[in-house]
Parts: C-alpha cells; sequence; structure tokens
C-alpha cells in the first residue's frame, strides 16, 4: 500500500486490454469491467499523489474513455504527448487503414502548475521520437520484455518534470525505474508478474537499490484480473 500523499510524480504505462500476454494478468477483461479496474487506479493515483504531474500511456480509441476517468478522479488535463516510434510494426498497416506508429500519453496534473525544468539536452517537443526497442538491438535499447518502452523516451520526460519520488503501477521491464534511477530521482513501483518485477530488479539493480513489491491483491476485481492463470 502506498501512503497518502508521498508521491510527486507518477509515469505509467498501464494494460490496454488488447489481449497482450503478461504471462499473469488477463489483459482481454469486459469492456465495462476493464473501465471498473482503470477507475481504481485513478482514484488510487490522486489519493497517493502530492502535487504533481501524472502521465499515462493509452490507444487512441481510449483518448476517449479514459480523459473522464482521471478527471473524475480530480485530476486536470494538462496536454497530450505523442510517442512516435517510426520502426513500429508493419503488421499493424494490415489491420487498420494507417500504420498506427505512435502511442499516445495523457499528462494531467493533481493540484496547482508547477514550472517546468528546462533539461537541455531534451527538447520541449510534445512528439517523443524514439525507436520502439527490438530483439536485435543492443544495450538498453534491446527488447527484453513483451511490450516495452524506450528508455530515452522515459527520460525525457522524468527530466523536465519537477518532482523526487516517481511511481510506476506497471513495471514490466522496469523502464520508468531506470530512467528515474538515472536522473537521481526516487521510484517505487509495482507488477503483477513476478517474471517484470525479476527482470526489473535485474535492470535496476546494476544501478540501485530498489524494492518491487507484488501488488494488486487490494485491486477490485483481481479474481477476474488472474483468471487466465495456467
Ligand atoms: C505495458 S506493460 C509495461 C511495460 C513497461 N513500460 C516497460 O517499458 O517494460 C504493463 C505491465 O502491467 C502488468 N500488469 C497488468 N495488469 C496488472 C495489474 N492489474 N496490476 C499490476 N500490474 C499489472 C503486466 O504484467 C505488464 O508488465
Amino acid at each position: 500500500m502506498v501512503p497518502d500523499e508521498s508521491i510527486d510524480m507518477i509515469v505509467t504505462d498501464p494494460p490496454y486490454n488488447a489481449g497482450k500476454h503478461y504471462g499473469l494478468a488477463n489483459d482481454r477483461l469486459p469492456e465495462a469491467e476493464y473501465l471498473d479496474w482503470y477507475r481504481w487506479i485513478s482514484r488510487e493515483s490522486y489519493r497517493v499523489m502530492r502535487n504533481g504531474y501524472v502521465y499515462v500511456s493509452c490507444t487512441v480509441p481510449q483518448l476517449w474513455t479514459l480523459r473522464p476517468l482521471w478527471e473524475e478522479a480530480g485530476f486536470s488535463f494538462q496536454c497530450l504527448l505523442i510517442w512516435h516510434g517510426a520502426n513500429y510494426p508493419n503488421k499493424a498497416a494490415v489491420r487498420s487503414q494507417w500504420r498506427l506508429c505512435f502511442e499516445p500519453i495523457f499528462m494531467f496534473l493533481k493540484g496547482a502548475k508547477l514550472p517546468m525544468i528546462n533539461a537541455f539536452p531534451f527538447n520541449t517537443d510534445a512528439v517523443l521520437e524514439y525507436p520502439r526497442p527490438q530483439r536485435n538491438y543492443r544495450g538498453h535499447k534491446r527488447r527484453v520484455y513483451v511490450v516495452q518502452k524506450p528508455l530515452e523516451m522515459y527520460q525525457a520526460i522524468i527530466a523536465r518534470t519537477p518532482g523526487q519520488v516517481v511511481l510506476d503501477w506497471f513495471v514490466g521491464s522496469g523502464t520508468v525505474a531506470m530512467a528515474a534511477k538515472s536522473l537521481g530521482r526516487d521510484f517505487i513501483g509495482f507488477d503483477l508478474n513476478p517474471a517484470a518485477v525479476e527482470l526489473a530488479r535485474q535492470r535496476v539493480g546494476e544501478t540501485c537499490r530498489i524494492e518491487l513489491p507484488l501488488a494488486g491483491f487490494e485491486q477490485p476485481g483481481f479474481d477476474r484480473l488472474m483468471a487466465n492463470v495456467l
């Protein structure tokens, strides 16, 4: 349990309810059930935040369904960032009219506006151009997890944003943790999947000590989330 008003910034990448295989969590819930669960995440985020910013990834259709949930929780909409990964897979073009080579990232605020940081050399464009990690890349750009985001993208976001304590509810391979730590911020993170927690610990462990406790047992509908455990 994260204490009330203990977090300065949330940077997170929730499951999109798109049928990804995360090992444990059910990523194909009926829409109403997913939204109920998501409402819990937005309310929890408001409870744990002090004054500060939230960055949360979503899909294009979710832009219309998820924004109201964050606003109902008490946050105010600030901006829409675009992660443009020009190397997004081509197979998406087969299923849709256009190749969706970007993902939206909402920016919300709890409380009063805080000045952003002029974090040169990161630029201030709301379009974040960073290649999607791939299995044949080297170093931290190599894809080691099912839906891994680029480290440099999270570094650009966190470097520009005020707040010492960063939270990620869905750490996956720990990319947000790595970015936060590389910039001297404190980090706390969770994931349902023990393999992800282990992987994140390995990736972050080289530079710092970090605790990523297995979370989620207090989440509503937890039995349903875990329904496809083999
Ligand atoms: C999109 S991935 C995060 C990827 C991460 N940004 C990265 O760069 O590796 C979402 C993560 O959420 C986890 N997850 C799914 N449902 C969850 C839940 N209800 N509570 C906590 N974690 C959950 C999955 O195991 C998965 O690791």
